[in-house]
């Protein structure tokens, strides 16, 4: 039965229509203790949903919604290895990446744990060798800086852990991200780098990414134009993948190559081989914990009653605002400058997950998915967006993330800190007092309030707690994707761009004539025009 028209989504309307015209300080008036009530706490994250415009009997609603549409069986059937990725074929079990050794989940009547622990234990093994210089560059010189050559689930998942992790990381090796086909940001990366003392991480499942490929490729011609010695590539190139033939084709060694598989999405992946460089700067032990931290909230996610359940409980809150209130887009403001890639990380999980307008029936959907999922650090958002999101006619239900203990021992800059994340919860739930002063600027002063967040805490940033969080906000994209009957894990929408780009870069280069609309044919004419003019190229890296 479509969502749409099931019994709780009906309630769910009709409540919504009751709550019209109740704020959110109203009901903080008829429940004085509804801020502890409404918080849940497991393994070292809280989530107060207290400031949310929902009730009691919201909660029960959605919970009901979920028991609609089956949410603990597809939690189950994720978990059990089913093939929930129908139109590629796929099971989906990132979570059998972070699960025990002693575990067993089958693919096809196949344990993936042995597998999944023995690439493991050569990531520790080469992890390990690079930290202790064991492994050097292949004129004998010591590995200096680890530069991970990959684009959206291979790269945003490392390098948003990387600099989340980056006071658990070792001094003595450098950690850079290419992503972008721009040249840019592969010149950049290679800036003030050593060829003999670099090396590179190329991260692809598939390993066909245009963009992959060809800073893999310019990245080696770096290197060999330093080193000379074709011999030295094996030295200073690993892969990580799941396909060995690709990688045998750029001319990786295939023993350089550490594996994944294809039940493992891209922007799922950090638990496996793709997360190498964050291994390689954390430690073997440091990646074992982010993977134990991931482990726990699958426990809590799978275990947890679904009114106590914390993925749960945000992707239904989402549900709520999305469905019933409207709601665009969902800002994620991490107060704490280490999670600043946070919110870019969640916009491919979110946005590649569930932006998508047919059902897992390949039928329309009938309602919003996946909404606009953005956001940057607190305080610096304050001085930039905050103003739309307290008085602008936008609403935007917002997730505020905090961070008890930090890293550092500013501990003025530690109290300001949280202390600006509680006062823009207070003040969107609340409002302010009626502005005094000259009448004409009253309207402009006043604070409405009433607009809706989430506060999670963390207890301190370590690997385990990062695992949990990101594995948090798995499991809420997955109940959101479920409950809207959606493939949360396939991407269709990002093909037809590429087939686009690859047919318009040939014409750009055998300077075809282009066939396209007026538009994009000028578009091109005009860059033709500034591609023949003129030189533009400087040597990458200097
Ligand atoms: O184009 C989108 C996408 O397929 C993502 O889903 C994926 O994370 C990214 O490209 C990179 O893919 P790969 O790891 O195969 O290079």
């Amino acid at each position: 039965m479509s969502a749409v028209f099931s019994p709780a989504w009906r309630q769910l309307e009709s409540h919504r229509n009751d709550l019209i015209g109740t704020r959110i300080s109203d009901l903080f008036e008829v429940h004085p203790n509804r801020g502890p009530e409404m918080t849940i706490e497991y393994d070292g994250v809280v989530l107060d949903y207290s400031k949310n415009l929902v009730t009691a009997a919201t909660i029960d609603s959605l919970v009901r919604l979920a028991e609609e549409r089956q949410l603990a069986a597809g939690i189950e059937a994720m978990f059990g290895g089913a093939n929930l990725n129908l139109t590629e074929g796929r099971a989906v079990l990132h979570t059998a990446l972070r699960a025990p050794a002693h575990a067993v989940v089958e693919v096809d009547g196949h344990n993936v744990i042995p597998d999944i622990q023995r690439v493991l234990e050569r990531m520790e093994q080469f992890a390990a060798a690079v930290r202790s210089g064991r492994w050097h560059g292949a004129t004998g010189k010591r590995i200096r800086a680890v530069v991970n050559i990959g684009i959206g689930g291979s790269d945003l998942g490392p390098a948003m852990a990387y600099q989340a992790l980056r006071e658990h990381a070792s001094d003595a090796l450098e950690v850079r991200y290419v992503s972008n086909i721009d040249g840019h940001d592969l010149a950049r990366a290679l800036h003030g780098l050593d060829p003999a003392t670099t090396l590179f991480v190329v991260s692809s499942k598939t390993f066909t990414t245009v963009e992959t490929l060809t800073n893999a490729r310019a990245a080696r011609e770096w290197l060999l134009a330093a080193v000379g010695d074709p011999a030295a590539v094996a030295r200073h190139f690993v892969a990580v993948s799941a396909n060995a033939r690709e990688v045998a084709a750029f001319g990786i060694d295939p023993g350089n190559m550490f594996e994944f598989w294809d039940w493992v999405g891209g922007r799922y992946s950090l638990w496996s081989a793709i997360g190498l460089s964050v291994m390689i700067a954390i430690g073997p032990e440091g990646f074992r914990q982010l993977l134990a931290g991931a482990h726990s909230m699958d426990r809590h996610f799978r275990t947890a009653p679904l009114a106590g359940n914390i993925p749960v409980l945000l992707g239904l809150l989402g549900v709520w605002y999305r469905n019933f209130w409207d709601a665009q887009t969902q800002a994620v403001l991490p107060y704490d400058q280490r999670l600043s890639r946070l919110p870019a990380y969640l916009q491919q999980l979110d946005m590649e997950s569930n932006g998508k307008s047919i059902d897992r029936d390949g039928r329309a959907v009938a309602m919003g998915t996946a909404p606009i999922v953005w956001g940057e650090p607190g305080t610096n958002g304050q001085h930039a967006f905050f103003q739309l999101l307290h008085q602008g006619t936008v609403f935007v239900p917002c997730d505020f993330i905090g961070v008890l203990k930090p890293d550092h021992g500013l501990a003025e800059h530690h109290d300001l800190l949280m202390a600006n994340l509680f006062a823009q919860t207070e003040a969107l739930a609340f409002g302010g007092p009626e502005p005094d002063g000259p009448s004409e600027l009253r309207a402009h002063r006043r604070f409405p309030g009433d607009r809706p967040s989430n506060t999670i805490l963390l207890a301190s940033l370590t690997p385990y707690l990062l695992g949990q969080v990101i594995a948090l906000y798995e499991h809420k994209v997955f109940t959101q994707g479920w409950i809207w009957g959606v493939n949360s894990f396939d991407q269709w929408g990002v093909e037809l761009g590429k087939v686009l780009a690859t047919r318009i870069f040939e014409e750009i280069v055998a300077e075809d004539e282009s066939k396209h609309d007026s538009s994009t044919n000028a578009l091109i004419g005009r860059y033709r025009l500034a591609r023949n003019t003129g030189g533009r190229h400087r040597k990458v890296g200097n």
